[in-house]
Order: C-alpha cells, then sequence, then structure tokens
C-alpha cells in the first residue's frame, strides 16, 4: 500500500488530494493545526472512502519545532513515503513574528517545508518512486536577505511572495543534486478560503474571479493526480506543473549568487530544529 504525508489537508486541496488518495487505497497521514479539525477529517474521509488507512498529527506549521515532531511522529509510524505533498498556507496579512523568531508566512511556506524535506529525506529515498510535491502560487518576490522578517514596508502579499519565490528557488538547487525528486505544483484558482481575508480590494476580485474561472476542490485534486502519475512516469524532478500539466518554470527575479545564498540561509535556520524528538 502507497503511503501519502500531506499537511494542511484539513480543507481545501489538501484535504480534497487526501480523499482522493484514499479512494484510490492509498494510505494517508495527514497534518492540521487545530486538533478538532484533524479528528472531524479523519471520521468524514474513512465514512466517504471506506478506507480507514487514514491518520491525523496535529502540528502548527508556522513552528518549526512542531514541523520537526510531526515529522518524527510520521517516521515512528511508517517505515515507506511514497509522496510528500507540501501544502499548508494560510496568508497572514498582519505582519506576525513567530516565537521562534521567524516571520509567519516565511516559516509556514518556507521554513517549515525545507525542515521537514530535510527531515524526511531518507524515508523519500528508500522508497521506489517517491516524491515530493511543493504547492505554491504564481506571485514571487526576491527575498531580501538583509531584511527576513520584513521590517520595512509589510504586506501580506509581499511576505507571500517571498517564500514562493524561496520555495522555486530552493527547487532548483535541490533538484540539481539531490535523488529524490521534488517539483513545484501551482493549483490555478481553487474554490477554497483561503484568500477569503485578503484586504479589499483584492477580497471582492477574488470572489469574482473564482465565481468566473475558479475550480472546485474536487476538480483540483484529480489534477493533483494526474500530475502524482505524470512524475513517476517520466521520472520528472525540478520541473513546475500547474492544474494537470507541467508548465516552463515562471521567471523569477535572481541574482547570480541567490541560489547558493538561499540554500546556505536555509541550512542555517533550519539546523536548530533537525533533532530528532522521542515521542
Ligand atoms: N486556492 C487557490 O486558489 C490557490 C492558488 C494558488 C496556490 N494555492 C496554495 O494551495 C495550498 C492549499 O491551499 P487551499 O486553497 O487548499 O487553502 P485552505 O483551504 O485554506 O487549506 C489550507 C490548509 O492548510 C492548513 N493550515 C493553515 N495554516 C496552518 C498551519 N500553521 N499549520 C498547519 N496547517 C495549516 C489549513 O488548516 P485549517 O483547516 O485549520 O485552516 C488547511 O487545512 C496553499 O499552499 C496555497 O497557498 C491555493
Amino acid at each position: 500500500m502507497k503511503t501519502a504525508f500531506i499537511t494542511g489537508a484539513t480543507d481545501g486541496i489538501g484535504k480534497a488530494t487526501a480523499r482522493k488518495l484514499l479512494s484510490e487505497g492509498w494510505k494517508v497521514v495527514i497534518i492540521g493545526r487545530n486538533p478538532a479539525r484533524c479528528e472531524s477529517t479523519v471520521t468524514e474521509l474513512k465514512a466517504v472512502t471506506r478506507n480507514s488507512e487514514i491518520s491525523a498529527i496535529v502540528a502548527d506549521l508556522s513552528i518549526l519545532n512542531e514541523a520537526g515532531k510531526a515529522s518524527d511522529k510520521f517516521l515512528q509510524g511508517n517505515k515507506s513515503l511514497d509522496f510528500l505533498m507540501l501544502n499548508a498556507n494560510a496568508i497572514a496579512n498582519d505582519r506576525t513574528i513567530t516565537t521562534e523568531g521567524f516571520e509567519q508566512n516565511f516559516a509556514l511556506g518556507y521554513l517549515s517545508r525545507a525542515l521537514m524535506i530535510k527531515k524526511l529525506e531518507d524515508v523519500l529515498k528508500t522508497t521506489p518512486d517517491s516524491h515530493i510535491l511543493a504547492v505554491v502560487g504564481l506571485d514571487t518576490v526576491r527575498l531580501d536577505f538583509d531584511d527576513l522578517a520584513i521590517n520595512n514596508n509589510f504586506t501580506g502579499r509581499k511576505a507571500l511572495g517571498r517564500w514562493q519565490w524561496s520555495m522555486n528557488v530552493f527547487t532548483r538547487e535541490f533538484s540539481s543534486g539531490k535523488t529524490i525528486p521534488l517539483n513545484l505544483y501551482m493549483p490555478g484558482l481553487v474554490k477554497t478560503k483561503i484568500l477569503a481575508n485578503e484586504p479589499q480590494p483584492m477580497r471582492a476580485f477574488v470572489k469574482l474571479m473564482n465565481y468566473l474561472v475558479g475550480i472546485s476542490v474536487e476538480q483540483s485534486a484529480e489534477n493533483v493526480f494526474n500530475v502524482m502519475n505524470d512524475i513517476v512516469a517520466n521520472k520528472r524532478s525540478g520541473a513546475c506543473y500547474s492544474w494537470k500539466k507541467e508548465r516552463s518554470f515562471p521567471k523569477v527575479e535572481m541574482k547570480p549568487d541567490d541560489q547558493k545564498r538561499l540554500w546556505d540561509l536555509t541550512e542555517r535556520l533550519v539546523k536548530p530544529y533537525l533533532q530528532v524528538h522521542r515521542l
């Protein structure tokens, strides 16, 4: 039985993908930040898919220590990992510094994902045809290496663009030297709650666009499933997918040493959270 580990699967694209994989006979482990939502998601997905191979780990992934613990909990209960879907996100439009000292969007969207990749690297390596999909949006803003916490002119869109830029650049660097396929996935506009708290007039625009061209979470999960099959069949890595097809990488603003600089920064920032937790 194949095993998937999906972050942010108590709602939206993550939950719909968990449902799709369960109905295809997979075992699925999800992460959510809210215990009650985790429990109700497990109960609901067991009932609708008639597959009881689903469990949840509660973790707030904007806290690296919790992302590390959640990875260790997964490793304690699972000997293989076929598919890691790095999907969780919530756009913080107010500037928040986490208890660990990171800007919240950067911690959730980028640092916890990089940490989970490192923690789960070994089990992925030993599982044939395993791969990682990092879910992102199209917008990118080059990281200001001298102002990681966005002390200057913070906006939620800038914070979102920065972590998505980092995930883009990390994917290129990781794929250049590693054996585990890591690909980016852009779902398109999907009717979920994620953009519901955008400041106006963006909120009204998103509502209109969702009505006109937004796709359902069920359609989105079908797209993810197609992409997963394409990645395994064609052994793709370091590629970018949108909807159900591969597309070219979006243009990102990059200075010559950015890839290496981001890599070194990431190693330094996640290192304190790599210890193994005995749970
Ligand atoms: N929807 C779109 O049009 C669209 C477009 C481009 C990219 N994306 C990307 O697609 C991914 C999925 O988004 P979605 O639209 O499905 O959003 P969603 O419906 O809001 O689902 C997000 C999931 O992430 C979880 N989550 C949020 N913050 C978390 C945290 N700190 N720790 C752990 N889990 C957390 C949420 O938990 P709760 O249930 O507790 O909120 C929820 O399960 C995101 O990475 C998003 O940026 C979406």
